[in-house]
Protein backbone atom coordinates (compact mmCIF):
# COMPACT_ATOMS: atom_id res chain seq x y z
CA UNK A 1 0.00 0.00 0.00
CA UNK A 2 3.02 2.60 1.06
CA UNK A 3 3.99 1.03 -2.02
CA UNK A 4 1.42 2.46 -4.48
CA UNK A 5 1.50 5.88 -2.48
CA UNK A 6 4.98 6.53 -3.31
CA UNK A 7 4.97 5.89 -6.48
CA UNK A 8 1.54 8.48 -7.07
CA UNK A 9 3.63 10.81 -5.57
CA UNK A 10 6.63 10.07 -7.12
CA UNK A 11 4.33 10.18 -10.63
CA UNK A 12 2.40 13.43 -9.34
CA UNK A 13 5.91 15.57 -8.79
CA UNK A 14 7.01 14.40 -12.44
CA UNK A 15 3.99 15.89 -13.37
CA UNK A 16 4.27 18.88 -11.87
CA UNK A 17 8.08 19.44 -12.81
CA UNK A 18 7.15 19.00 -16.60
CA UNK A 19 4.11 21.71 -16.03
CA UNK A 20 6.80 23.86 -14.71
CA UNK A 21 9.02 23.29 -17.52
CA UNK A 22 6.76 23.57 -20.09
CA UNK A 23 5.15 26.65 -18.55
CA UNK A 24 9.10 28.18 -18.30
CA UNK A 25 9.88 26.87 -22.27
CA UNK A 26 6.31 28.53 -22.99
CA UNK A 27 7.60 31.81 -21.55
CA UNK A 28 10.67 32.16 -22.62
CA UNK A 29 9.86 30.88 -26.15
CA UNK A 30 6.86 33.77 -26.76
CA UNK A 31 8.03 36.85 -27.64
CA UNK A 32 5.70 39.12 -26.84
CA UNK A 33 3.45 41.03 -29.34
CA UNK A 34 4.64 44.21 -27.88
CA UNK A 35 8.55 43.71 -29.08
CA UNK A 36 8.77 46.10 -32.14
CA UNK A 37 11.93 44.85 -34.39
CA UNK A 38 14.75 47.58 -33.94
CA UNK A 39 14.56 48.27 -37.39
CA UNK A 40 11.02 49.02 -38.05
CA UNK A 41 10.01 52.29 -38.74
CA UNK A 42 9.23 53.86 -35.25
CA UNK A 43 5.51 54.40 -34.72
CA UNK A 44 4.33 57.57 -32.62
CA UNK A 45 1.60 55.59 -30.91
CA UNK A 46 3.56 52.56 -30.13
CA UNK A 47 6.19 54.14 -27.74
CA UNK A 48 7.61 51.04 -25.46
CA UNK A 49 10.80 51.25 -22.86
CA UNK A 50 13.60 50.23 -25.32
CA UNK A 51 14.71 48.46 -22.35
CA UNK A 52 11.83 45.60 -22.01
CA UNK A 53 12.43 43.67 -25.22
CA UNK A 54 16.44 45.10 -25.79
CA UNK A 55 17.66 42.90 -22.71
CA UNK A 56 18.58 39.52 -24.26
CA UNK A 57 19.75 40.17 -27.90
CA UNK A 58 18.03 37.73 -29.56
CA UNK A 59 20.66 35.49 -32.23
CA UNK A 60 18.15 35.63 -35.30
CA UNK A 61 19.53 32.53 -37.28
CA UNK A 62 17.57 31.39 -40.02
CA UNK A 63 15.58 27.80 -39.15
CA UNK A 64 17.63 25.70 -41.69
CA UNK A 65 20.77 27.35 -40.10
CA UNK A 66 19.61 26.55 -36.52
CA UNK A 67 18.30 22.77 -37.53
CA UNK A 68 22.11 22.30 -39.11
CA UNK A 69 23.77 22.77 -36.11
CA UNK A 70 21.48 21.34 -33.81
CA UNK A 71 21.25 18.03 -35.93
CA UNK A 72 25.02 18.20 -36.24
CA UNK A 73 25.46 18.04 -32.85
CA UNK A 74 26.78 14.46 -31.26
CA UNK A 75 23.78 14.02 -28.67
CA UNK A 76 21.47 14.43 -30.99
CA UNK A 77 22.78 12.01 -33.29
CA UNK A 78 23.12 9.62 -30.25
CA UNK A 79 19.36 9.72 -29.75
CA UNK A 80 18.36 9.54 -33.05
CA UNK A 81 20.48 6.12 -33.38
CA UNK A 82 19.01 4.99 -30.44
CA UNK A 83 15.56 5.65 -31.14
CA UNK A 84 16.78 4.15 -34.79
CA UNK A 85 17.98 0.46 -33.06
CA UNK A 86 14.21 0.48 -31.08
CA UNK A 87 12.17 0.99 -34.54
CA UNK A 88 14.22 -1.54 -36.05
CA UNK A 89 13.00 -3.53 -33.54
CA UNK A 90 9.66 -3.20 -34.75
CA UNK A 91 10.59 -3.56 -38.16
CA UNK A 92 12.16 -7.13 -37.65
CA UNK A 93 9.02 -8.21 -35.75
CA UNK A 94 6.74 -7.38 -38.69
CA UNK A 95 5.22 -4.26 -37.01
CA UNK A 96 6.22 -1.18 -38.80
CA UNK A 97 7.30 -1.08 -42.32
CA UNK A 98 8.19 1.83 -44.93
CA UNK A 99 4.92 2.04 -46.16
CA UNK A 100 3.39 2.46 -42.56
CA UNK A 101 1.50 5.94 -41.76
CA UNK A 102 3.05 6.79 -38.29
CA UNK A 103 2.12 9.35 -35.89
CA UNK A 104 4.90 10.15 -32.67
CA UNK A 105 2.95 11.77 -30.10
CA UNK A 106 5.00 14.33 -27.63
CA UNK A 107 7.51 14.06 -29.89
CA UNK A 108 9.78 16.63 -28.20
CA UNK A 109 12.58 17.99 -31.04
CA UNK A 110 11.92 15.20 -33.47
CA UNK A 111 14.54 12.86 -32.29
CA UNK A 112 12.07 9.48 -33.44
CA UNK A 113 10.70 11.55 -36.40
CA UNK A 114 14.14 11.86 -37.47
CA UNK A 115 14.78 8.06 -36.96
CA UNK A 116 12.06 6.77 -38.57
CA UNK A 117 12.76 8.80 -41.75
CA UNK A 118 15.90 7.74 -41.94
CA UNK A 119 14.86 4.05 -41.58
CA UNK A 120 12.46 4.86 -44.34
CA UNK A 121 8.87 5.37 -43.11
CA UNK A 122 7.46 7.41 -45.85
CA UNK A 123 5.01 8.93 -43.79
CA UNK A 124 5.64 10.21 -40.14
CA UNK A 125 4.05 12.72 -38.07
CA UNK A 126 5.20 14.76 -35.52
CA UNK A 127 3.72 16.57 -33.09
CA UNK A 128 4.59 18.48 -29.48
CA UNK A 129 3.06 21.35 -27.57
CA UNK A 130 5.59 23.17 -28.95
CA UNK A 131 6.21 22.83 -32.53
CA UNK A 132 10.08 22.18 -33.50
CA UNK A 133 9.97 22.78 -37.61
CA UNK A 134 10.09 21.03 -39.67
CA UNK A 135 9.85 17.77 -37.98
CA UNK A 136 7.18 18.30 -35.13
CA UNK A 137 4.42 20.09 -35.30
CA UNK A 138 2.67 21.96 -33.12
CA UNK A 139 -0.85 20.07 -31.44
CA UNK A 140 -1.93 19.24 -28.04
CA UNK A 141 -1.40 15.44 -27.53
CA UNK A 142 -4.48 15.25 -25.12
CA UNK A 143 -6.85 16.32 -28.02
CA UNK A 144 -4.98 15.50 -31.40
CA UNK A 145 -6.22 16.96 -34.79
CA UNK A 146 -6.51 13.79 -36.43
CA UNK A 147 -9.51 11.95 -37.81
CA UNK A 148 -9.98 8.56 -36.45
CA UNK A 149 -7.98 4.93 -37.74
CA UNK A 150 -6.02 7.50 -40.14
CA UNK A 151 -2.24 6.17 -38.86
CA UNK A 152 -0.63 2.32 -39.11
CA UNK A 153 1.55 2.94 -35.60
CA UNK A 154 1.64 5.49 -32.83
CA UNK A 155 4.39 5.99 -30.71
CA UNK A 156 5.24 7.75 -27.64
CA UNK A 157 8.13 8.19 -25.10
CA UNK A 158 6.59 10.68 -23.15
CA UNK A 159 3.29 9.36 -22.15
CA UNK A 160 4.03 9.70 -18.41
CA UNK A 161 4.57 13.51 -18.85
CA UNK A 162 1.19 13.92 -19.50
CA UNK A 163 -1.35 15.72 -17.56
CA UNK A 164 -3.69 12.91 -18.31
CA UNK A 165 -2.11 9.88 -19.60
CA UNK A 166 -5.75 7.83 -20.38
CA UNK A 167 -6.94 10.70 -22.32
CA UNK A 168 -3.55 10.58 -24.15
CA UNK A 169 -3.56 7.18 -24.52
CA UNK A 170 -7.42 7.09 -26.02
CA UNK A 171 -6.28 9.89 -28.06
CA UNK A 172 -3.37 7.64 -29.14
CA UNK A 173 -6.02 5.06 -30.14
CA UNK A 174 -8.52 7.12 -32.00
CA UNK A 175 -6.36 8.07 -34.45
CA UNK A 176 -4.73 4.42 -35.13
CA UNK A 177 -6.81 1.94 -36.81
CA UNK A 178 -8.08 -0.84 -35.81
CA UNK A 179 -4.99 -3.52 -36.21
CA UNK A 180 -2.74 -0.47 -35.99
CA UNK A 181 -0.33 -0.58 -33.23
CA UNK A 182 0.64 1.82 -30.56
CA UNK A 183 3.66 1.47 -28.72
CA UNK A 184 4.92 3.19 -25.80
CA UNK A 185 8.17 3.43 -23.78
CA UNK A 186 8.45 4.55 -20.09
CA UNK A 187 10.38 4.65 -17.37
CA UNK A 188 11.43 1.22 -16.92
CA UNK A 189 9.06 -0.87 -14.78
CA UNK A 190 7.26 -4.48 -13.57
CA UNK A 191 4.43 -6.39 -14.42
CA UNK A 192 2.26 -4.72 -12.52
CA UNK A 193 3.05 -1.48 -14.07
CA UNK A 194 2.69 -2.70 -17.41
CA UNK A 195 -0.51 -4.05 -16.67
CA UNK A 196 -1.83 -0.40 -15.72
CA UNK A 197 0.13 1.68 -18.53
CA UNK A 198 -1.97 -1.11 -21.26
CA UNK A 199 -4.66 -1.10 -19.16
CA UNK A 200 -5.12 3.00 -20.59
CA UNK A 201 -5.36 1.80 -23.71
CA UNK A 202 -8.49 0.40 -23.44
CA UNK A 203 -9.31 -0.42 -26.99
CA UNK A 204 -6.61 -2.48 -27.57
CA UNK A 205 -4.58 -5.28 -27.55
CA UNK A 206 -1.70 -6.42 -24.93
CA UNK A 207 1.08 -7.44 -26.97
CA UNK A 208 4.38 -7.35 -25.19
CA UNK A 209 6.48 -5.54 -22.86
CA UNK A 210 10.11 -5.32 -23.22
CA UNK A 211 13.21 -3.49 -21.13
CA UNK A 212 15.09 -1.48 -23.68
CA UNK A 213 18.08 1.36 -23.37
CA UNK A 214 16.65 4.33 -25.21
CA UNK A 215 18.64 7.76 -25.23
CA UNK A 216 20.50 6.25 -22.12
CA UNK A 217 17.76 5.63 -20.10
CA UNK A 218 16.62 1.89 -18.79
CA UNK A 219 13.22 2.21 -20.36
CA UNK A 220 10.05 -0.58 -21.23
CA UNK A 221 8.80 -0.33 -24.16
CA UNK A 222 4.92 -1.75 -24.21
CA UNK A 223 3.60 -2.61 -27.49
CA UNK A 224 -0.46 -2.52 -28.02
CA UNK A 225 -2.62 -3.97 -31.18
CA UNK A 226 -5.45 -1.61 -31.61
CA UNK A 227 -8.67 -3.87 -31.35
CA UNK A 228 -10.95 -3.84 -34.69
CA UNK A 229 -14.58 -2.74 -32.84
CA UNK A 230 -17.27 -5.24 -31.72
C1 LIG B 1 12.97 0.96 -46.34
O1 LIG B 1 13.48 2.06 -47.05
C2 LIG B 1 14.89 2.21 -46.94
C3 LIG B 1 15.28 3.52 -47.62
O2 LIG B 1 14.59 3.71 -48.80
C4 LIG B 1 15.56 1.00 -47.55
O3 LIG B 1 16.97 1.15 -47.45
C5 LIG B 1 15.12 -0.22 -46.77
O4 LIG B 1 15.67 -1.39 -47.33
C6 LIG B 1 13.61 -0.33 -46.79
N1 LIG B 1 13.24 -1.38 -45.87
C7 LIG B 1 12.42 -2.35 -46.19
C8 LIG B 1 12.14 -3.36 -45.14
O5 LIG B 1 11.91 -2.42 -47.30
C1 LIG C 1 12.17 -4.97 -16.51
O1 LIG C 1 12.94 -4.67 -15.39
C2 LIG C 1 12.22 -4.70 -14.17
C3 LIG C 1 13.18 -4.31 -13.07
O2 LIG C 1 13.59 -3.01 -13.21
C4 LIG C 1 11.67 -6.07 -13.91
O3 LIG C 1 10.90 -6.06 -12.73
C5 LIG C 1 10.79 -6.48 -15.09
O4 LIG C 1 10.35 -7.81 -14.93
C6 LIG C 1 11.55 -6.34 -16.39
N1 LIG C 1 10.62 -6.56 -17.48
C7 LIG C 1 10.84 -7.37 -18.49
C8 LIG C 1 9.74 -7.47 -19.51
O5 LIG C 1 11.86 -8.02 -18.61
Amino acid sequence: MDHHIEVFLKRLSYIALAIGTLTFLFLILEIPDTCVAPDSPPKPHLRFPKHSCDHHPRQHLPLHKKNKRLWSSATWQNQVRSFSHLFHSFYQIGLLHNHSKVLCVSAGAGHEVMALSHLGVDDVTGIELLDSPPLVSRADPHNLPFFDDVFDFGFSARLELALFPSRFAAEMERTVRPGGVCAVAVEECGDGEVKEIAGLFRNSRFLGAMNVTLTGLRMTRIIMRVKHSP
